[in-house]
């Protein structure tokens, strides 16, 4: 199964069981909305899941894409992306929970040909209509607490949830989720049933909703037999791209790939670098991204990145752009980072610091002239016959 046909199967399944597809929007939330990117595939129908009836009925499917920087140190190993895409199915106030449950494991057993044996799920302790249902099943169910409580935020709609998890280890299943992390999680089921108010109470919604979600990468990855999503059909020009270019380690491969991927995608979304709010981020995962270019080699330029990639990537998000557009961003941004570079060697002649720096001289450097500690550390301390140290 390619990408297209993984997406086909789970929007025909939630069809056929009356879940009208809704348009998977931008990675910029409301005008209203205080977060900067939309992080989760509930995040749009907050309103919806508090009670507002939504236009298009009461169960719903979609495919939206979602952008988090908490995972940022996460990208590289073989499941985490800065942006990626959440496959979600809801019950506003309509089926409950053991419904939601059921027809996921169909769906992975009967629609993608999931083993049933390479399944494991976790339940929030108390929920115990979620652990018979997923017993009456037959899957091995593990009950935690803090693990399986969802929120988006401090405040707003929560809930209890039901994780989905899938062996990615050798050999026959070893262990369980919380135990062993050859447990990929792969779907997550919240039982939505609460909205956490501004002093911390909870209280119960009007309606009862199911919000879930399944980061389409990663089920990919399982149905193409692959060690990591970046070894996806998604990933295909950029991995067969980027590491012929510079030679780079495994790790910082994907995060290249991850961060220039992630940033067309920004970018395609109608963001623009700059020193505040969303464009902010964009500037500093570009900035993450150089940082690792140029570790070893300050000679490295985003002016070798071939637009296929490019072209590869804001095709499938649908995104009008064109890679001309993301080629000029990229220049501009490389060129300010070089002067920001160059200040950054001025900075570091002076004097004291000379000799091995202390981790004050380091923060100093970073807070007050925005050098990433891993270039102070590499290459802008090694002389080069255009330095003037
Ligand atoms: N909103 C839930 C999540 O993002 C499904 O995991």
């Amino acid at each position: 199964m390619n990408t297209d046909d993984v997406v086909r199967t789970f929007l025909d399944f939630y069809r056929e069981r009356g879940h009208e597809p809704i348009t998977g929007s931008t990675l910029l939330p409301p005008p209203s909305d205080p977060v900067l990117f939309t992080t989760s595939g509930m995040h749009p129908l907050t309103p919806y899941l508090k009670g507002r009836p939504h236009p298009q009925g009461r169960r719903l499917v979609n495919v939206q894409r979602c952008l988090r920087t908490t995972d940022l140190d996460e990208v590289g190993d073989p499941t985490h992306l800065t942006v990626f895409e959440m496959l979600g199915s809801w019950s506003l106030g309509d089926y409950g929970h053991p419904q939601s449950l059921r027809w996921g494991y169909e769906l992975l057993r009967d629609g993608f040909g999931v083993p049933h044996e390479k399944l494991s799920v976790t339940v929030f302790d108390s929920d115990l209509q979620s652990l018979d249902t997923w017993r009456e099943l037959g899957l091995p169910v593990e009950p935690t607490q803090d693990e399986n409580w969802w929120s988006n935020g401090p405040t707003g709609p929560c809930g209890p949830d039901s994780e989905i998890f899938y062996w990615t280890g050798d050999g026959p299943p070893q262990g369980s989720p919380t135990s062993d992390p050859r447990w990929v999680e792969i779907w997550n089921h919240v039982h939505m049933r609460h909205d956490r108010g501004d002093d911390g109470e909870l209280v119960p919604l009007r309606q009862v909703n199911v919000d879930t979600g399944m980061g389409l990468e990663r089920l990919v990855s399982i149905l193409q037999g692959r060690g990591s999503v970046y070894e996806t059909d998604l990933f295909e020009p950029w991995m067969r791209l980027v590491p012929p270019l510079w030679d780079l380690d495994e790790r910082s491969v994907r995060v290249v790939c991850d961060h220039l991927r992630s940033t067309v995608v920004v970018l395609g979304d109608g963001v623009r670098p700059s020193n505040t709010g969303r464009g902010y981020v964009l500037r500093r995962l570009v900035r993450r991204l150089l940082t690792v270019l140029r570790r070893d080699d300050p000679s490295r330029t985003l002016a070798d990145l071939p637009v296929e990639p490019v072209e590869h990537t804001l095709d499938h998000f649908r995104q009008p752009l064109g890679a001309d557009a993301v080629r000029d961003v990229l220049g501009d941004e490389e060129r300010r980072f070089d002067g920001l570079l160059e200040r950054g060697r001025r900075v570091l002649s002076r004097p004291e610091f000379r000799g091995p720096l202390s981790e004050e001289d380091y923060r100093y450097l970073h807070d007050t002239h925005g050098l990433p500690r891993e270039l102070v550390a590499g290459s802008l301390s090694e002389p080069s016959p255009d330095r003037e140290l």
